[in-house]
């Protein structure tokens, strides 16, 4: 069964094709990027109107690259929630124009559970049940997942999602948005115990995050030094900052997958491209026999591949979605 998905629940237009849930057959991403990064953030408005203008081209390329043309598509698929409304609301009204023209099934795909499917398409064999974390610009969530479409939310992060610390430093180092591969690159020649930042724990919920008290305490050291004159060490506050971080999700990652006996660990969403927390994780994992999988580096970030894997696990639960489907900012993951 081949799934057509759409992706715009935030600043990249995507579209592909999926075979099965694990094959991907093309798979487009148009970032808008470049033009967000002008106003160090994604401006809603300019979004949307970037989804509007694109997609249908994105959709075509898509198609071409896979040599097929939309009366062998088999289903269209499209993330309804959770995300910026305006552009959700672009993918939703252009799949449901897709889905009635073909006389397709319309798939409803919830995003996080379509970054939790980005690991099927990296791991052939990755069935559940598993643990999932999901760190991403918008959340960071540890879900049980007890089959493709049940899941229990075990944590999530009380402040900031993970991406969003990563952005909020980057962006008081100067570095443009979005800063996560940035703090990423001065790491890597940074030192990792230069500071010793807080590691909040959220008293009472120990698989729950705090990532806003790890940040603030990062953009005072900052301003520290801007106060004296002085020229912060780039590298070794995102090394020791990344280091803070990672000693977060394992922490956490680890005592959940012991809490629900759980071997096999997934670990997915932007934040999963970071090369610190990729190693740090195989490295606890193995340490504690768990089984690690991981998306492919360029499925970590938004894509519509994800969601055409996700789509084909909805189509054989039967949720399937109407000409009245909307879209929604905010969405629980097992709503
Ligand atoms: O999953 P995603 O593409 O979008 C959301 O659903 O939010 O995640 C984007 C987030 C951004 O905060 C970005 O800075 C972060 O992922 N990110 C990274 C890296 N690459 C992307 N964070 C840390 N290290 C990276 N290499
Ligand atoms: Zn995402």
């Amino acid at each position: 069964m081949k799934v057509f998905a759409i992706e715009t629940s935030c600043d990249e237009t995507a579209a592909a094709i999926v075979e099965n849930g694990r094959k991907i057959i093309s798979s487009t991403v148009a970032t808008q990027i470049q033009e967000h990064c002008l106003y160090g953030g994604v401006v809603p408005e300019i979004a949307s109107r970037r989804h509007c203008e694109s997609i249908s081209q994105v959709g075509q390329i898509c198609l071409k690259k896979a040599n097929l043309d939309f009366s062998e598509i088999d289903a269209v698929a499209v993330t309804f929630a959770p995300g910026l409304i305006g552009s959700l609301l672009v993918g939703v009204s252009y799949a449901k124009g897709l889905s009635f023209a073909l006389q397709k099934p319309l798939i409803a795909v919830h995003h996080l559970r379509s970054h939790i499917a980005s690991a099927y398409l990296s791991n052939q064999n990755l069935k559940p049940p598993f643990l999932a974390l999901i760190i991403s610009g918008g959340h960071s969530h540890i879900v049980y997942v007890k089959d493709y479409c049940r899941f229990k939310v075990v944590g999530r992060t009380r402040d900031d999602a993970a991406g969003e610390a990563f952005d909020k430093v980057a962006r008081a180092l100067g570095y443009p948005y979005p800063g996560g591969i940035q703090v990423d690159l001065a790491a890597k020649s940074g030192n990792k115990n230069a500071y010793n930042f807080p590691r909040p724990k959220v008293e009472g919920s120990e698989f729950d995050f705090s990532f806003s008290g790890l940040k603030t305490a990062v953009l005072n050291q900052i301003n520290n030094f801007k106060q004296k004159s002085l020229e912060p060490n780039k590298n070794d506050l995102c090394a020791s900052f990344q280091e803070a971080v990672c000693d977060m999700i394992s922490a956490r990652i680890v005592l959940a997958a012991k809490k629900f006996s759980q071997t096999q660990i997934v670990v997915c969403g932007g934040v999963c491209a970071n090369s610190a927390i990729r190693a740090r994780l195989k490295k606890e994992c193995k340490k504690n026999n768990l089984t690690l999988y991981l998306p492919d580096i360029a499925l970590c970030g938004d894509n519509a591949a994800m969601v055409a894997s996700q789509g084909y696990y909805e189509f054989l639960n039967n949720n399937i979605a109407d000409m009245s489907l909307n879209a929604f900012a905010s969405l629980a993951i097992d709503y």
